[in-house]
């Protein structure tokens, strides 16, 4: 049976501009903070962001931004997100609340088609979805579901991360999604080239290291400080390769790349 609301999603995310997922095969390399602090970054340069936090069992960005539990989305012919430091913000958070039980996989799903078909996310150049750990069902629902979507890889120096960005790749692969590459965070030697060597022999591209920087940890929950971070420099780190702008159908109002 075809769901009705997949017609309404495409429709919604005509005008969400390039839609990028920050994903991980593996849990704890910055995800979150690498999301929180590209959307911010974008925004500082003028762009017009959406963050989505799709992480239905730990749903973190909403911490990470200190979003105060009033600051709601609104109904309006569907669910308005809330501006946040001047992005416009959405979480699983608000459906989920904070039970511990996690969702069963079906649930999820729904959870997430509801959420991307009700969302009136406006005109944006970017969309940027923070990704639960893993390469398992919420990838390939929001595969599914968005068809433009394309993904950010997030690995730390240690070879166990990148073990599972070899799988992810693969199967990110087979679906025919494109990566625009791979942000080796925490990264505490800046003379290794480890991770820059495997994963062009990966065939991707390596876009940046981010240091380990331990500010990170007490600017939690200070959006207007996170940039003053490491992982600040990683909208500069990036910039050239989100200069193309791909999918976007309105065109950039913001300072141009
Ligand atoms: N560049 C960095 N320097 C120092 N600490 C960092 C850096 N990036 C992230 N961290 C810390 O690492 C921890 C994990 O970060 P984060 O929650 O963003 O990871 P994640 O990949 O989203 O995790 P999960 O898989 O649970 O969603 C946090 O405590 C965060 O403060
Ligand atoms: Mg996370």
């Amino acid at each position: 049976m075809i769901d009705p609301r997949m017609s309404i999603i495409k429709e919604r995310l005509t005008k969400t501009g390039r839609v990028i997922a920050i994903s991980s095969g593996k849990g704890g390399v910055g995800k979150s903070m690498v999301a929180s602090a590209l959307a911010l970054g974008l925004v500082r340069r003028g762009f017009r962001v959406g963050l989505f936090d799709v992480d239905f069992t730990g749903p973190s960005t909403h911490i990470i931004l200190g979003v105060a539990r009033d600051v709601q989305p609104v109904e309006d012919r569907g669910l308005v997100p809330a501006e946040v430091e001047g992005l416009r913000y959405m979480s699983l958070v608000y459906f989920i609340g904070d039970r511990p039980a996690p969702l069963r996989g079906g649930e999820v799903s729904n959870a997430l088609i509801e959420l991307l078909s009700v969302t009136q996310w406006g005109p944006l150049d970017f969309l940027i979805v923070d990704m639960p750990p893993g390469i398992g069902d919420a990838v390939l629902d929001l595969v599914r579901l968005v068809k433009k979507i394309e993904f950010l890889i997030i690995t730390t120096p240690s070879l166990l991360a990148f073990e599972v960005v070899k799988k992810q790749t693969v199967l990110l692969g087979e679906l025919g999604i494109p990566i625009i590459g791979v942000v080796e965070n925490m990264k505490q030697d800046n003379r290794s080239h480890v991770i820059e060597s495997q994963t062009e022999k990966l065939g991707l591209r390596y876009l940046c290291g981010v240091a380990f920087d331990p500010k990170v940890e007490s600017v939690i929950g200070h959006p207007a400080r996170l940039l003053d971070t490491a992982l600040g420099e990683i909208i500069e780190k990036l910039e050239r390769f989100l200069a193309a702008k791909k999918g976007n159908a309105d065109g950039l109002q913001g300072s141009d790349f």
